[in-house]
């Protein structure tokens, strides 16, 4: 057997799935009782997002899910990730729970089951309770109690149709993002709270790990659930063999790449990020690292790109910045196309942290949708490209031995990019925003074929129905 042919198998029961969150589609973010989340309020102060876009409407999911789902269906997916709104369930974030605001889940799941797609919730999607907000957030010390008592809610009501859990979305976004350049919701600059809440987000995570493990077994799916953690990941590559630039890489990787994991994995925090932190670096105990060892089943990862590192004194707090690599392609958000690096990603997580099963929870790129062709299709060819060099990357590290179980496009949809608004699109499934019509893009077509196909397909490379 030749190396093509070997690569052209993924393992029978690959998973194969797409994502969404719930503040990037839902729309309707008051409905039925719910209350306001921080990115209704971030997105509605002007200045916060591109064009001042809100989530207001966004795909306008949460009144046309039945049709979404049968969406799904037609394309074949076997899953569906997606994330729950707090403050749909928790109006104020803790207390009174709003049945209203489960419901709409509790239908989403029983309808994505009568389909035989799985359902892959993310409890937190960085839609956090505004009320919450108000009393300091996710710097709060009790904001990983609030969480644990949220994701009990969950549990008991869907926990007997869901079979994989994930607590948090990217956890480092929300500390960089959130609260270290305040770009995203709560729009705080503030490195002494970012590092508080990098410790409780790891605390959250564990305890509702806890709540779930502890849960009788018919809400766990018959001992079937699995729970784990998102983390977005993206290699860090030195500019050069300059001793600061070798510092600045290794520094950059700590700050994004091992914050959580190492904490999660090795019960350590990387030294690394004393250079970031300071005085303020992130301080867990022993008993916060007994609730994080062996808390996951699975780890989720999202990738999209690598970054090609330089010391760069002005880029706080980490003095490290890219570099744009001449002749290679860059997406919509000018993230660089490569996919090698996910092979090694993968390698590498295996090597550093042990054979746990791990998923890809999103990748995707951002393309201007090209216009449509005369049969009314979309040619996004290079996001077709993008999937097809990605896959084939995640099958480089199958044969690696790397213990992948499965894959999630983002995006089914295109959505509110958070600051970039609707600008940017991501989705397999064009949304035109006035008529809320949806259209496949080609890049769902040959992701059905993918799928159809087990990933056979892609040793063809060709794109025909
Ligand atoms: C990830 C987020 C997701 C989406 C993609 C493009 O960081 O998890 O919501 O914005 O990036």
């Amino acid at each position: 057997m030749n190396r093509e042919e070997t690569l052209d198998r993924f393992p029978g029961n690959f998973l194969w799935g797409a994502a969404t969150s719930a503040y990037q589609i839902e729309g309707s973010p008051l409905a039925d009782g719910a209350g306001p989340s921080n990115w209704h309020r971030f997105s509605h102060q002007p200045g916060n997002t591109r064009n001042g876009d809100t989530g207001d409407i966004a795909c306008d999911h949460y009144r046309r899910w039945a049709d979404d789902v049968s969406l799904m269906k037609e394309l074949g997916l076997q899953s569906y990730r997606f994330s729950i709104s707090w403050s749909r369930v928790f109006p104020a974030g803790v207390g009174t729970v709003n049945s209203a605001g489960l419901d709409f889940y509790d239908r989403l799941v029983d309808r994505l089951g009568a389909e035989g797609i799985q359902p892959n919730i993310t409890l937190h999607h960085w839609d956090l309770p505004a009320a919450l907000d108000d009393r300091g957030g996710w710097a709060h010390p009790d904001s990983p109690d609030w969480f644990a008592e949220y994701a009990r809610t969950v549990f008991q009501r869907l926990g007997d149709r869901v079979t994989m859990w994930a607590t948090l979305n990217e956890p480092w976004v929300i500390v960089d993002a959130g609260y270290v350049h305040g770009v995203h919701a709560p729009g705080h600059r503030d490195l002494k709270k970012a590092a508080l809440v990098s410790a409780n987000l790891l605390r959250a995570h564990g305890k509702a790990v806890r709540v779930y493990r502890d849960l009788d077994v018919s809400r766990r799916a018959d001992g079937k659930g699995r729970i784990g953690i998102v983390v977005n990941l993206e290699p860090k590559d030195p500019a050069s063999e300059d001793p600061t630039d070798l510092q600045a890489t290794r520094r950059a990787d700590a700050y994004m790449n091992r914050q959580f994991l190492d904490p999660l994995f090795l019960g350590s925090i990387p030294a690394e990020l004393d250079e970031v932190f300071g005085q303020d670096q992130l301080r867990l105990s022993g008993e916060d690292f007994g609730l994080l060892a062996g808390s996951l089943d699975f780890l989720g990862i999202n990738f999209y790109t690598r970054s090609v590192t330089r010391h760069d004194e002005t880029a706080a707090p980490i003095r490290a910045s890219s570099v744009k690599q001449p002749g290679a392609l860059y997406t919509d958000l000018d993230w660089e196309v490569h996919p090698s690096s996910l092979t090694a990603l993968l390698i590498r997580v295996r090597d550093a942290y042990g054979d746990l099963p791990l998923y890809i929870t999103e990748n995707g790129a951002a393309f201007p949708d090209p216009e449509p062709d005369a049969g009314g299709g979309i040619p996004d060819s290079l996001r077709v490209d993008y999937f097809r060099e990605h896959l084939r990357a995640v099958q480089r590290a199958l044969a690696a031995g790397v213990d992948v179980r499965g894959y999630y496009a983002w995006s089914l949809f295109d959505n509110f990019e958070w600051a970039c608004g609707y600008d940017k699109r991501f989705g397999i499934i064009r949304v035109d925003y006035a008529t809320q019509r949806r259209t496949l893009k080609d890049s769902a077509r040959f992701y059905r074929r993918v799928i159809r196909s087990n990933g056979s397909v892609l040793a063809e490379g060709a794109l025909e129905e």
